[in-house]
């Protein structure tokens, strides 16, 4: 076990550091110049079938689901189809609608979560063509499935997942890449999405020097008994996700967010003793974050913000948040990067508060029952 782990303590770590790796195997083969190829939706033509489906349904469980919200907004950019985000056990147990036209995407890193295949099982019943999107050749999924992508970002043994997660979302670029490759108006947007892929493990690999940054800041939370992470837009999932780390490894309670439902509730629990994580990398959102930013301080909130690297006065001009600096990558790619100083920080956290980081209380690393 110890030689798998190589120079690492934990598989998590390993996994974390490993991603300008798995990123790179991912996308090898398959990303060319101005185009993408997947041997696995050209068969059949089920391109075409994809194309001309009346919207697009986004399945999981967990790490997976969060993988497949992050991919929505682009997804439904590049291919104008509108997608409907579906908690695999939510959608078994409302017995909500699919129909023979649409397209059901089933995103599973272990391709065996019970609930995952159980939806799958319903999907198929009623018609719609199923796609997997999984690290598991052979598996289940892979094999009921109609077609399907494979992540190929090697074996992740660590329960929290983590390098499947953005090899996962790198997988859903790709594939509204492909489906959206007929429409003439996106053709600047989707080159400047294939040179971001390119540059994306270097780019990981330049976040990952992060990690002693992450430590610290882990060794300043690791008394508090809650964290929250706002995050909208492409980082919505980046907020959940980033919580979902913490409270599954660090055994800290931990939520996401969506930073537009602030002034909903949330608001009422700022005080300054209440660590929050506000994701404001530069996109779209820009100004709504800062503005988020502007309120959360104005009620003395305890602030640790996430921006581009050189934002920090531009998210933070009092100088009263702590800032963590990410490389800016094409919008889209972003939450692929914003997400590792927060997989750098729930591991920290969990090694400073002395809890297995490999085999979380309580936790499988494949849920096969319902
Ligand atoms: C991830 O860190 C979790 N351990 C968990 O949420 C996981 O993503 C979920 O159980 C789904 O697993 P799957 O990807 O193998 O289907």
């Amino acid at each position: 076990e110890q030689i798998k782990k190589g120079s690492y303590d934990h598989f998590m770590q390993k996994e974390i550091h490993e991603q300008p790796h798995s990123l790179t195997t991912t996308m090898r083969g398959r990303v060319k110049d101005s185009d993408v190829l997947l041997g696995g939706l050209k068969e059949k033509e089920y391109l075409k079938t994809i194309r001309r489906s009346r919207r697009l349904v986004f399945i999981g469980c967990g790490t997976s689901y969060n993988a497949a919200l992050a991919a929505r907004p682009f997804v439904e950019e590049l291919t104008g189809i509108p997608v409907t985000m579906e908690v695999a056990s939510d959608l078994l147990d409302r017995q909500g609608p699919i129909y023979r036209e649409d397209t059901a995407f089933f995103v599973s890193q272990s391709g065996e979560t019970a609930d995952t295949l159980l939806a799958l099982d319903y999907a198929l019943e009623n018609g719609a063509l199923c796609v997997g999107i999984t690290n598991t050749v052979g598996s289940t999924l892979s094999r009921r499935t109609h077609c399907g992508v494979h992540i190929n970002a090697g074996c992740e043994i660590g329960v929290a997942s983590t390098k499947a997660y953005t090899s996962q979302i790198v997988v859903m670029v790709m594939v509204a890449l492909a489906v959206g490759s007929d429409q003439i108006s996106t053709q600047v947007r989707r080159q400047t999405i294939i040179s971001g892929l390119s540059n994306l493990p270097s780019n990981a690999s330049e976040v990952l020097k992060l990690d002693t940054e992450m430590k610290e800041l882990a060794s300043s939370l690791i008394d508090s008994e809650s964290l929250l992470v706002f995050g909208r837009g492409y980082n919505y999932a980046t907020a959940l996700e980033g919580a979902l780390k913490v409270k599954e490894v660090a055994l800290m309670h931990s939520e996401g967010m969506l930073a537009g439902e602030m002034k909903h509730g949330p608001l009422a629990l700022v005080d300054e003793n209440l660590p929050i994580i506000v994701i404001a990398t530069r996109d779209a959102c820009f100004s709504k974050q800062q503005s988020v930013i502007q309120q959360l301080l104005s009620r003395k909130g305890r602030l640790i913000v996430m921006c581009s690297k050189g934002d920090a006065s531009a998210v933070c001009p009092s100088g009263s948040c702590r800032v963590i600096e990410v490389p800016e990558v094409a919008d889209c790619l972003q939450p692929v990067i914003n997400i590792i100083p927060l997989q750098l920080l729930a591991y920290h956290l969990t090694v400073l508060r002395g809890f297995d980081v490999d085999q979380p209380r309580n936790l499988a690393k494949s849920v096969t029952t319902q």
